[in-house]
Protein backbone atom coordinates (compact mmCIF):
# COMPACT_ATOMS: atom_id res chain seq x y z
CA UNK A 1 0.00 0.00 0.00
CA UNK A 2 1.09 3.18 -0.49
CA UNK A 3 1.62 6.15 2.20
CA UNK A 4 -0.48 9.47 0.90
CA UNK A 5 1.28 12.81 1.17
CA UNK A 6 0.64 15.03 3.77
CA UNK A 7 0.14 18.49 2.42
CA UNK A 8 0.15 21.98 3.78
CA UNK A 9 -1.80 24.53 1.60
CA UNK A 10 0.29 27.70 1.88
CA UNK A 11 -1.22 30.91 3.50
CA UNK A 12 -0.27 33.95 1.01
CA UNK A 13 3.20 34.74 1.02
CA UNK A 14 6.00 36.19 -0.93
CA UNK A 15 6.37 35.15 -3.94
CA UNK A 16 9.11 32.36 -4.61
CA UNK A 17 12.28 33.61 -6.52
CA UNK A 18 11.97 32.48 -10.39
CA UNK A 19 15.32 30.62 -12.01
CA UNK A 20 16.31 30.43 -15.60
CA UNK A 21 14.31 27.56 -16.86
CA UNK A 22 16.13 25.78 -20.04
CA UNK A 23 13.41 23.27 -20.59
CA UNK A 24 12.11 22.00 -23.93
CA UNK A 25 8.56 21.70 -22.56
CA UNK A 26 6.52 22.66 -20.18
CA UNK A 27 8.47 25.78 -20.64
CA UNK A 28 8.59 29.28 -19.11
CA UNK A 29 5.52 31.18 -19.15
CA UNK A 30 5.55 35.25 -19.58
CA UNK A 31 5.32 36.79 -16.30
CA UNK A 32 3.24 39.26 -17.12
CA UNK A 33 0.76 36.48 -18.03
CA UNK A 34 1.51 34.63 -14.50
CA UNK A 35 0.53 37.75 -12.73
CA UNK A 36 -2.89 37.60 -14.59
CA UNK A 37 -3.39 34.52 -14.03
CA UNK A 38 -2.80 34.34 -10.24
CA UNK A 39 -5.65 37.01 -9.99
CA UNK A 40 -8.25 35.67 -12.68
CA UNK A 41 -8.53 31.88 -10.99
CA UNK A 42 -9.48 33.81 -7.63
CA UNK A 43 -12.23 35.65 -9.62
CA UNK A 44 -12.41 36.53 -13.33
CA UNK A 45 -14.16 39.52 -14.70
CA UNK A 46 -15.83 41.01 -11.41
CA UNK A 47 -17.26 37.98 -11.66
CA UNK A 48 -16.75 36.72 -7.68
CA UNK A 49 -16.09 33.28 -9.55
CA UNK A 50 -12.30 31.99 -10.70
CA UNK A 51 -11.56 31.14 -14.57
CA UNK A 52 -11.60 27.50 -13.83
CA UNK A 53 -14.99 27.68 -11.98
CA UNK A 54 -16.70 28.92 -14.45
CA UNK A 55 -19.30 26.66 -16.72
CA UNK A 56 -17.77 26.97 -20.31
CA UNK A 57 -21.66 27.72 -21.52
CA UNK A 58 -21.85 30.62 -19.75
CA UNK A 59 -20.73 34.26 -20.58
CA UNK A 60 -17.25 34.55 -18.73
CA UNK A 61 -15.82 31.85 -20.73
CA UNK A 62 -17.44 32.55 -23.75
CA UNK A 63 -15.94 35.79 -23.40
CA UNK A 64 -12.43 34.33 -22.83
CA UNK A 65 -12.51 31.59 -25.64
CA UNK A 66 -14.00 34.29 -28.19
CA UNK A 67 -10.84 36.55 -27.33
CA UNK A 68 -8.39 33.96 -27.44
CA UNK A 69 -9.53 33.04 -31.17
CA UNK A 70 -9.89 36.69 -32.15
CA UNK A 71 -6.26 37.42 -30.77
CA UNK A 72 -5.05 34.29 -32.50
CA UNK A 73 -6.59 34.97 -35.70
CA UNK A 74 -4.54 38.68 -35.36
CA UNK A 75 -1.44 37.26 -34.62
CA UNK A 76 -1.36 34.98 -37.67
CA UNK A 77 -3.34 36.70 -39.66
CA UNK A 78 -5.76 34.28 -40.32
CA UNK A 79 -9.17 34.37 -42.19
CA UNK A 80 -11.99 33.12 -42.49
CA UNK A 81 -11.19 30.26 -44.75
CA UNK A 82 -9.93 28.64 -41.53
CA UNK A 83 -11.19 27.57 -38.55
CA UNK A 84 -9.58 28.03 -35.40
CA UNK A 85 -9.29 25.34 -32.82
CA UNK A 86 -8.55 24.78 -28.88
CA UNK A 87 -8.37 20.75 -28.72
CA UNK A 88 -7.68 18.85 -25.89
CA UNK A 89 -4.96 15.75 -25.92
CA UNK A 90 -1.89 17.62 -26.55
CA UNK A 91 0.05 17.23 -30.31
CA UNK A 92 -0.10 13.80 -30.16
CA UNK A 93 -3.47 12.73 -30.11
CA UNK A 94 -3.52 15.37 -33.70
CA UNK A 95 -0.36 12.43 -35.08
CA UNK A 96 -3.62 10.10 -34.87
CA UNK A 97 -6.12 12.33 -36.04
CA UNK A 98 -4.74 13.40 -38.65
CA UNK A 99 -4.57 10.64 -40.81
CA UNK A 100 -7.95 9.01 -39.04
CA UNK A 101 -9.22 12.01 -41.08
CA UNK A 102 -7.12 12.16 -43.84
CA UNK A 103 -5.46 9.79 -45.09
CA UNK A 104 -7.94 7.39 -47.30
CA UNK A 105 -7.95 3.89 -48.43
CA UNK A 106 -5.44 2.94 -50.85
CA UNK A 107 -3.72 6.48 -50.06
CA UNK A 108 0.23 7.47 -49.22
CA UNK A 109 1.11 10.57 -47.06
CA UNK A 110 4.47 11.47 -47.35
CA UNK A 111 6.21 12.44 -43.82
CA UNK A 112 10.01 13.38 -43.97
CA UNK A 113 11.25 11.98 -40.75
CA UNK A 114 13.06 14.55 -38.97
CA UNK A 115 13.25 13.52 -35.65
CA UNK A 116 11.63 12.38 -32.85
CA UNK A 117 8.38 13.83 -33.24
CA UNK A 118 7.68 13.22 -36.78
CA UNK A 119 9.13 9.22 -36.04
CA UNK A 120 6.23 9.10 -33.36
CA UNK A 121 3.81 11.08 -36.14
CA UNK A 122 4.88 8.51 -38.56
CA UNK A 123 4.68 5.62 -36.49
CA UNK A 124 0.67 6.50 -35.59
CA UNK A 125 -0.28 7.57 -39.10
CA UNK A 126 0.49 3.86 -40.42
CA UNK A 127 -2.20 2.37 -38.26
CA UNK A 128 -5.00 4.01 -40.59
CA UNK A 129 -3.08 3.70 -43.87
CA UNK A 130 0.22 4.11 -45.99
CA UNK A 131 3.21 6.47 -45.04
CA UNK A 132 6.31 7.15 -47.64
CA UNK A 133 9.05 8.31 -45.64
CA UNK A 134 9.46 11.31 -47.57
CA UNK A 135 13.56 11.94 -46.07
CA UNK A 136 15.17 9.64 -43.40
CA UNK A 137 16.67 11.87 -41.09
CA UNK A 138 17.98 8.49 -39.14
CA UNK A 139 20.73 7.95 -41.96
CA UNK A 140 22.12 11.84 -40.98
CA UNK A 141 21.47 11.53 -37.24
CA UNK A 142 18.51 14.36 -37.49
CA UNK A 143 21.65 17.04 -38.47
CA UNK A 144 19.44 18.67 -40.65
CA UNK A 145 16.20 19.36 -42.76
CA UNK A 146 15.93 17.81 -45.99
CA UNK A 147 16.17 20.14 -49.59
CA UNK A 148 13.68 19.92 -52.30
CA UNK A 149 16.08 17.43 -53.79
CA UNK A 150 16.59 15.10 -50.37
CA UNK A 151 12.95 14.72 -50.68
CA UNK A 152 11.25 11.72 -52.32
CA UNK A 153 7.57 12.39 -52.68
CA UNK A 154 4.55 10.44 -53.89
CA UNK A 155 2.52 11.41 -56.93
CA UNK A 156 -0.89 12.33 -55.37
CA UNK A 157 -0.16 12.03 -52.24
CA UNK A 158 -3.31 12.68 -49.45
CA UNK A 159 -1.05 15.37 -47.75
CA UNK A 160 2.63 15.90 -46.56
CA UNK A 161 3.32 16.26 -42.74
CA UNK A 162 6.37 18.20 -41.78
CA UNK A 163 7.31 18.87 -38.16
CA UNK A 164 8.61 23.17 -39.00
CA UNK A 165 11.22 22.82 -35.63
CA UNK A 166 12.38 19.46 -34.47
CA UNK A 167 12.45 20.44 -30.71
CA UNK A 168 14.81 17.63 -29.82
CA UNK A 169 17.98 18.38 -32.71
CA UNK A 170 17.50 22.00 -32.67
CA UNK A 171 17.14 22.38 -36.71
CA UNK A 172 14.35 23.94 -38.59
CA UNK A 173 13.14 24.23 -42.02
CA UNK A 174 13.39 27.72 -43.10
CA UNK A 175 10.64 27.59 -45.43
CA UNK A 176 8.00 24.90 -45.72
CA UNK A 177 8.66 21.41 -47.81
CA UNK A 178 7.00 22.61 -51.37
CA UNK A 179 4.85 19.90 -52.64
CA UNK A 180 1.40 19.91 -54.75
CA UNK A 181 -0.14 18.06 -51.68
CA UNK A 182 -1.99 19.52 -48.87
CA UNK A 183 0.67 20.94 -46.53
CA UNK A 184 0.16 19.82 -42.54
CA UNK A 185 2.50 20.85 -40.08
CA UNK A 186 3.62 20.17 -36.61
CA UNK A 187 4.60 23.62 -35.54
CA UNK A 188 4.45 22.97 -31.11
CA UNK A 189 7.92 24.19 -30.97
CA UNK A 190 8.43 26.84 -33.15
CA UNK A 191 4.56 28.51 -33.60
CA UNK A 192 4.20 32.67 -33.89
CA UNK A 193 7.73 33.18 -33.18
CA UNK A 194 8.83 33.58 -36.86
CA UNK A 195 7.08 34.55 -39.87
CA UNK A 196 4.23 31.90 -41.69
CA UNK A 197 2.52 31.76 -44.12
CA UNK A 198 -0.73 30.18 -42.89
CA UNK A 199 -2.08 30.35 -46.36
CA UNK A 200 0.52 27.75 -47.13
CA UNK A 201 -0.97 24.82 -44.98
CA UNK A 202 -3.70 22.79 -45.27
CA UNK A 203 -3.53 22.41 -41.14
CA UNK A 204 -1.28 23.26 -38.82
CA UNK A 205 -1.11 21.80 -35.06
CA UNK A 206 0.54 23.04 -32.01
CA UNK A 207 1.66 21.61 -28.19
CA UNK A 208 0.57 24.36 -26.28
CA UNK A 209 3.89 23.96 -24.09
CA UNK A 210 6.25 25.61 -25.41
CA UNK A 211 5.20 28.84 -27.17
CA UNK A 212 1.30 28.78 -26.09
CA UNK A 213 0.60 27.64 -22.47
CA UNK A 214 0.31 24.98 -20.76
CA UNK A 215 0.57 21.19 -21.65
CA UNK A 216 -2.53 18.79 -22.65
CA UNK A 217 -4.47 21.97 -24.82
CA UNK A 218 -3.90 21.86 -29.16
CA UNK A 219 -4.40 24.37 -31.03
CA UNK A 220 -5.46 23.61 -34.48
CA UNK A 221 -5.64 25.69 -37.86
CA UNK A 222 -7.55 24.34 -40.59
CA UNK A 223 -8.75 25.18 -43.60
CA UNK A 224 -12.57 24.73 -44.02
CA UNK A 225 -12.67 23.15 -47.34
CA UNK A 226 -9.74 20.72 -46.68
CA UNK A 227 -11.62 19.86 -42.98
CA UNK A 228 -14.80 18.70 -45.16
CA UNK A 229 -12.92 16.27 -47.05
CA UNK A 230 -12.77 14.43 -43.62
CA UNK A 231 -13.44 10.28 -43.46
CA UNK A 232 -17.29 10.44 -41.91
CA UNK A 233 -18.26 7.86 -38.78
CA UNK A 234 -15.38 8.84 -36.51
CA UNK A 235 -15.73 9.29 -33.44
CA UNK A 236 -16.73 12.97 -32.74
CA UNK A 237 -13.90 13.60 -30.35
CA UNK A 238 -11.61 12.83 -33.81
CA UNK A 239 -13.63 14.56 -36.37
CA UNK A 240 -12.35 18.46 -37.06
CA UNK A 241 -16.07 19.12 -38.14
CA UNK A 242 -18.10 18.45 -35.24
CA UNK A 243 -15.10 20.40 -33.21
CA UNK A 244 -15.49 23.17 -35.46
CA UNK A 245 -19.32 23.20 -35.68
CA UNK A 246 -19.15 23.01 -31.78
CA UNK A 247 -16.55 26.30 -31.68
CA UNK A 248 -14.07 24.04 -29.79
CA UNK A 249 -17.01 23.29 -26.92
CA UNK A 250 -18.13 19.50 -28.14
CA UNK A 251 -17.56 18.42 -24.56
CA UNK A 252 -16.02 20.49 -21.46
CA UNK A 253 -13.02 21.93 -23.06
CA UNK A 254 -9.98 22.56 -21.56
CA UNK A 255 -10.89 25.81 -20.36
CA UNK A 256 -7.82 27.20 -18.04
CA UNK A 257 -5.37 26.12 -20.79
CA UNK A 258 -7.57 27.73 -23.33
CA UNK A 259 -7.52 30.53 -20.92
CA UNK A 260 -3.57 30.82 -20.83
CA UNK A 261 -3.34 30.32 -24.41
CA UNK A 262 -5.63 33.97 -24.73
CA UNK A 263 -3.61 35.57 -22.17
CA UNK A 264 -0.35 34.33 -23.97
CA UNK A 265 -1.76 35.90 -27.11
CA UNK A 266 -2.70 38.85 -25.75
CA UNK A 267 0.95 39.11 -24.52
CA UNK A 268 2.53 38.31 -28.00
CA UNK A 269 0.63 41.50 -29.69
CA UNK A 270 1.74 43.25 -26.44
CA UNK A 271 5.28 42.93 -27.89
CA UNK A 272 4.26 43.59 -31.62
CA UNK A 273 3.50 40.71 -32.74
CA UNK A 274 5.60 37.76 -34.71
CA UNK A 275 8.14 40.92 -36.45
CA UNK A 276 8.71 41.92 -33.21
CA UNK A 277 9.64 38.55 -31.45
CA UNK A 278 11.32 36.63 -34.90
CA UNK A 279 13.73 39.64 -34.23
CA UNK A 280 14.32 38.99 -30.63
CA UNK A 281 14.12 35.18 -30.62
CA UNK A 282 17.22 35.53 -33.21
CA UNK A 283 18.87 38.05 -30.91
CA UNK A 284 18.32 35.83 -28.07
CA UNK A 285 19.59 32.71 -30.16
CA UNK A 286 22.57 34.73 -31.66
CA UNK A 287 23.80 35.02 -28.03
CA UNK A 288 24.57 31.58 -27.76
CA UNK A 289 25.19 30.24 -31.09
CA UNK A 290 28.15 33.08 -31.43
CA UNK A 291 29.54 31.20 -28.09
CA UNK A 292 29.56 27.87 -29.57
CA UNK A 293 30.93 29.27 -32.83
CA UNK A 294 34.16 30.89 -31.67
CA UNK A 295 34.93 28.20 -28.78
CA UNK A 296 37.49 26.62 -30.78
CA UNK A 297 35.48 23.65 -31.44
CA UNK A 298 35.28 22.98 -27.53
CA UNK A 299 31.00 23.25 -28.09
CA UNK A 300 29.78 21.44 -31.23
CA UNK A 301 25.87 22.30 -32.35
CA UNK A 302 23.96 19.09 -33.38
CA UNK A 303 21.98 20.42 -36.08
CA UNK A 304 23.83 21.82 -39.39
CA UNK A 305 24.43 25.19 -39.19
CA UNK A 306 22.63 26.34 -42.08
CA UNK A 307 19.35 24.88 -40.13
CA UNK A 308 19.65 25.83 -36.68
CA UNK A 309 16.56 26.48 -34.67
CA UNK A 310 16.50 29.44 -32.78
CA UNK A 311 14.35 27.80 -30.86
CA UNK A 312 16.22 25.28 -29.82
CA UNK A 313 19.88 25.12 -28.91
CA UNK A 314 21.30 21.85 -29.30
CA UNK A 315 25.44 21.44 -28.79
CA UNK A 316 27.67 18.97 -26.96
CA UNK A 317 31.35 19.55 -25.57
CA UNK A 318 34.02 17.42 -25.65
CA UNK A 319 32.92 14.78 -23.75
CA UNK A 320 30.01 12.99 -21.77
CA UNK A 321 31.53 13.97 -18.40
CA UNK A 322 31.47 17.57 -19.19
CA UNK A 323 28.37 17.62 -20.40
CA UNK A 324 27.23 16.51 -16.96
CA UNK A 325 29.75 18.65 -15.29
CA UNK A 326 27.96 21.68 -17.59
CA UNK A 327 24.72 20.76 -16.09
CA UNK A 328 25.57 20.67 -12.55
CA UNK A 329 27.18 23.79 -12.42
CA UNK A 330 24.09 25.54 -14.05
CA UNK A 331 21.81 24.03 -12.11
CA UNK A 332 24.37 25.58 -9.24
CA UNK A 333 23.87 28.87 -10.69
CA UNK A 334 20.15 29.34 -11.46
CA UNK A 335 19.91 27.53 -14.51
CA UNK A 336 17.77 24.48 -14.99
CA UNK A 337 17.05 22.33 -18.12
CA UNK A 338 20.19 22.53 -19.66
CA UNK A 339 20.45 18.67 -20.04
CA UNK A 340 19.70 17.48 -23.64
CA UNK A 341 16.93 15.14 -24.44
CA UNK A 342 18.06 11.31 -23.92
CA UNK A 343 18.07 10.57 -27.68
CA UNK A 344 20.26 13.05 -28.68
CA UNK A 345 22.28 13.66 -25.57
CA UNK A 346 24.62 16.48 -24.56
CA UNK A 347 23.08 19.42 -24.08
CA UNK A 348 20.10 21.85 -25.23
CA UNK A 349 18.92 25.55 -24.42
CA UNK A 350 14.92 25.99 -25.17
CA UNK A 351 14.83 29.68 -25.35
CA UNK A 352 11.06 29.96 -26.64
CA UNK A 353 8.95 33.70 -26.91
CA UNK A 354 8.92 34.05 -23.18
CA UNK A 355 12.36 33.15 -21.90
CA UNK A 356 14.16 36.29 -21.04
CA UNK A 357 17.06 37.40 -23.12
CA UNK A 358 19.21 38.06 -20.03
CA UNK A 359 18.54 34.49 -18.97
CA UNK A 360 20.57 33.94 -22.64
CA UNK A 361 23.25 36.57 -21.90
CA UNK A 362 23.51 34.30 -18.32
CA UNK A 363 24.20 31.23 -19.97
CA UNK A 364 26.53 32.84 -23.00
CA UNK A 365 28.98 34.08 -19.84
CA UNK A 366 28.66 30.88 -18.19
CA UNK A 367 29.73 28.71 -21.46
CA UNK A 368 32.64 30.99 -22.08
CA UNK A 369 33.93 30.67 -18.71
CA UNK A 370 33.23 27.16 -18.84
CA UNK A 371 35.05 26.69 -22.03
CA UNK A 372 37.93 28.28 -20.45
CA UNK A 373 38.41 26.31 -17.58
CA UNK A 374 37.63 22.99 -19.50
CA UNK A 375 39.28 23.29 -22.43
C1 LIG B 1 7.54 19.16 -32.21
C2 LIG B 1 6.73 18.45 -31.18
N1 LIG B 1 5.62 17.78 -31.56
C3 LIG B 1 4.87 17.13 -30.67
C4 LIG B 1 5.19 17.09 -29.33
C5 LIG B 1 4.31 16.32 -28.37
O1 LIG B 1 3.45 17.21 -27.75
P1 LIG B 1 2.38 16.72 -26.65
O2 LIG B 1 3.16 16.32 -25.45
O3 LIG B 1 1.54 17.95 -26.44
O4 LIG B 1 1.59 15.61 -27.21
C6 LIG B 1 6.34 17.77 -28.90
C7 LIG B 1 6.77 17.79 -27.48
O5 LIG B 1 6.24 18.24 -26.57
C8 LIG B 1 7.12 18.46 -29.85
O6 LIG B 1 8.22 19.12 -29.47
Amino acid sequence: MTTATTSTFAESKALAKRIYNFSAGPAYLPEEVIRQAQQDIWSIFDSGIGVMEHSHRGKEFTRVLGEAEADCRAIGNISDDYAVLFLQGGATTQFATIPMNFLGEGQTADYPDTGVWTTKAIKEAKLFGNVNIAFEGSACQYDHTPTAEELSLTDNAAYLHYCSNNTIFGSRYHTPPQSGAPLICDMSSDIFSRALDVNAHALIYAGAQKNLGPSGTALIIIRRDFMETGKDGLPIMFDYRKHAASGSCLNTPPAFGIYMMGQVFKWILAQGGIGALEKRNDEKAKLIYDVIDNSGGFYRGISQTACRSMMNVSFRTPSDELDKKFVEETLAQDMSGLKGHRSAGGLRASIYNAFPRKGCETLAEFMTEFAAKNG
